[in-house]
């Protein structure tokens, strides 16, 4: 076999994106014992770098082992008990993920629609609180798959008022759009590596209030083998996966270290690395340079005589739709983007499959040059596919946003 040789390219989609070399380099850093207390004092400081990403005091704030939807997968199963009630409001792909995630935990899932392209006002969700009367409240904070972000800063307050517990899965806007989970008064958060915290997809950040701790602390069930005196059953049902046990997860994050799966240690490397590069970069100019270059595409992209998809006023900073032309074929300009020029852009799923392009511009790719280039190579793409567009317009519209910025 070949030694692994992937070609250079330029992760311009909705994620995964390039990673940050210090990332990458943490990945291969030598494996120490999950007992080790070289290890667990990486572990607690894991804890403490996470608790300043979500901005957090929640000690519950730990690492699920697993891509993104294993963050998701544990909140959910670990606190719903079948039959409870679920709200969902959906605006895209990933609110269908925690409709099915929730459903096959048992819940009896309620869900409220918008328009893909659109986001929820706080009235709408307060009104399905008020009917459905939910143990959980699952709400995405930025769809990738439609590019939009819901403002979450009015809904914590509500689910207060209502005794719901109000979890989010801010994967794909962690790091690059504001987020803040206490004052928001979340009770379970949930995020990935490999978007705005450019890191590669494998461990799911998440934070956890005393409030959501306590419900699943009435599930705790220690499994035989490890079980001692000590250990006393909970009232509540049994968790049904064991691998997503959070009750179980936080013994072995916590001062007992009781045994349960064995920590990804090069993940946990490479989930430090990106917390760290995040926190020295500082937050709000990573949210910042994220909106720069976000505006810089997007401007490009009308310059490229390219229609945006979606309410722009609710856009996230990291990712901008475009609807394909109809003139052109959308899968082949895609192609040629990758083959010719090494550069990734994506579709999207579902009612938007075909229909829109996404254009990426989050955590390392939040650069100028990466901008710069996606649009010269697309303008070139779309021009020799025969779309109508005004030569330079792209790269002059993208220039006079960084000129902007640079004098703001
Ligand atoms: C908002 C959101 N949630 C969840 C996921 C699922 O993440 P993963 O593929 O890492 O499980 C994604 C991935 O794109 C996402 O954008």
């Amino acid at each position: 076999m070949n030694r692994l040789n992937p070609p250079p390219r330029l992760l311009m989609g909705p994620g995964p994106i390039n990673c940050y070399p210090r990332v990458l380099s943490a990945m291969s850093t030598q494996l120490i014992g999950q007992y080790d207390p070289v290890m667990t004092s990486y572990m607690n400081e894991v804890m403490g770098l996470y608790r300043q990403v979500f901005k957090t005091e929640n000690q519950s704030t730990l690492l699920i082992d697993g891509t993104s939807r294993a963050g998701i997968e544990a909140v959910l199963v670990s606190c719903i008990e079948p039959g409870d009630k679920v709200l969902v409001p959906i605006f895209g792909r990933f609110g269908h993920l925690l409709k099915e995630i929730s459903e096959r935990a048992g819940a009896d899932v309620h869900t409220i629609e918008v328009e893909w392209g659109q986001v929820f006002q706080p009235e709408q969700i307060e009104d399905a609180i008020k009917r459905v009367r939910p143990k959980v409240l699952a709400l995405v904070q930025g769809d990738t798959s439609t590019t939009m972000l819901q403002p979450l800063e009015h809904i914590g307050e509500i689910c207060r008022r209502y005794d719901v517990l109000f979890y989010s899965d801010a994967t794909a806007s962690i790091g690059g759009n504001p987020f803040e989970t206490d004052k928001w008064q979340l009770d379970a958060v949930s995020v990935g590596l490999q978007k705005c915290l450019g890191g590669p997809s494998g461990s799911a950040p998440i934070t956890l209030s005393d409030r959501y701790v306590d419900v699943v602390r009435g599930r705790h069930h220690v499994e035989a083998g490890i079980k001692a005196e000590h250990h006393q059953d909970a009232q509540g049902s049994r968790i049904r996966s064991n691998y997503f046990d959070i009750p179980m997860i936080l013994d072995y994050w916590g001062e007992e270290r009781l045994n349960h799966h064995t920590e990804a240690t090069s993940m946990l490397y490479c989930a430090r690395e990106c917390a760290i590069n995040l926190l020295e970069e500082g937050i709000d100019n990573s949210i910042a340079r994220h909106k720069v270059n976000g505006d810089a595409m997007l401007q490009g992209a009308k310059g490229l005589n390219l229609e945006i998809f979606g309410d722009v006023s609710h856009k996230m900073t990291n990712v901008v739709g475009v609807y394909i032309p109809e003139a052109v074929n959308g899968d082949k300009i895609r192609e040629q983007m990758l083959l010719d020029f090494n550069i990734e852009i994506g579709t999207s799923f579902g009612p938007l499959h075909g229909k829109i392009w996404r254009l990426g511009t989050m955590g390392y790719n939040a650069r100028k040059d990466a901008v710069l280039h996606t649009l010269q190579s697309l303008e070139t793409v779309l021009r020799r596919a025969g779309h109508k567009l005004s030569l330079g317009e792209a790269v002059d519209n993208a220039m006079t946003v960084y000129e902007e910025n640079q004098n703001a």
